[in-house]
């Protein structure tokens, strides 16, 4: 199977005047389409520089990046802007949607970019918000809705585009236990129904445990690279890979 995602040796090195900070000290990767990765480190590991990388919001200071098999890390900066559009998802902690925009115009947003939205575009949208059981809150504003509701709008517009990626740096950082649960639930849905490969930054074993692989890093290298669960593994949490 064709890797998504593939890094070869990356290193991103920030440079403030004299100093040099090595953020990612020589990475390479492969995901595979259909896999669901968590990354997990300490603080000032390199997780956020990764994600912003293969978001295709920064690029590797050496090394190679394919997505897909094109080589994005020698990409302009409006080449990475098409490239986000058209191939990659993004939910973040704080959910970032419009707060004058209602749930349905939120989801629709990265589809409207560029072009007008069509019957089947909209057929679409309204297939998503069952899918992400929101139905009876399209005209809802973001701010009539709960946390795990508007996680899942971000969710809902991520995959409005059919991302070949969905990336999500610690989406249930603010979300309560139970909600959070919900949230991963929702996540690991998508990627057993609908194969979408997905990359997500936690810090917290318990939500890296619904995904069927954890990196970790530690000082912008990978430490380890393990299946996430291990024979033995009480079930209440199993990754969604083993959920029959
Ligand atoms: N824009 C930047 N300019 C300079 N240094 C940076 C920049 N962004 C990150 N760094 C440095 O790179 C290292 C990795 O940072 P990064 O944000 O990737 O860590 P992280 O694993 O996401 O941490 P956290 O868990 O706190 O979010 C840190 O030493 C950080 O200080
Ligand atoms: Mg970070």
């Amino acid at each position: 199977m064709q890797d998504i995602v593939l890094l070869k040796d990356v290193y991103k090195v920030y440079t403030m005047g004299d100093i040099k900070v090595t953020a990612l000290d020589g990475v390479s990767l492969a995901i595979k389409k259909g896999e669901f990765m968590a990354i997990m480190g300490a603080s000032g590991s390199g997780k956020s520089t990764l994600m912003n990388i293969l978001g295709c919001l920064d690029s590797p200071t050496q090394g190679k990046y394919y997505l897909e098999g094109i080589e994005v890390s020698r990409f302009s900066k409006n080449e990475l802007a098409e490239i986000r559009n058209k191939k990659l998802g993004f939910v973040f902690q704080n959910f970032n949607l419009l707060s004058r925009t209602t749930v349905v115009e939120n989801i629709e947003l990265p589809l409207i970019y560029g072009k007008k939205i069509s019957k089947n575009d909209t057929d679409e949208i309204y297939r998503i918000i069952r899918i992400l059981g929101l139905e009876g809150f399209e005209k809802h504003y973001p701010n009539q809705l709960s946390g795990g509701q508007q996680q899942r709008v971000a969710i809902a517009r991520a995959i409005a585009n059919n991302p070949t990626l969905l990336l999500a740096d610690e989406p249930t950082g603010n979300l309560d236990s139970a909600t959070s649960t919900d949230v991963m639930n929702v996540l690991c849905d998508l990627n057993r129904t609908m194969g979408i490969t997905i990359v997500l930054v936690t810090h917290e074993t318990d939500i890296a445990r619904y995904a069927g692989r954890v990196v970790v890093l530690k000082d912008g290298r990978v430490l380890s690279d393990t299946p996430s669960h291990s024979p033995g593994t009480p079930a209440v949490h199993a990754s969604c890979e083993t959920v029959p």
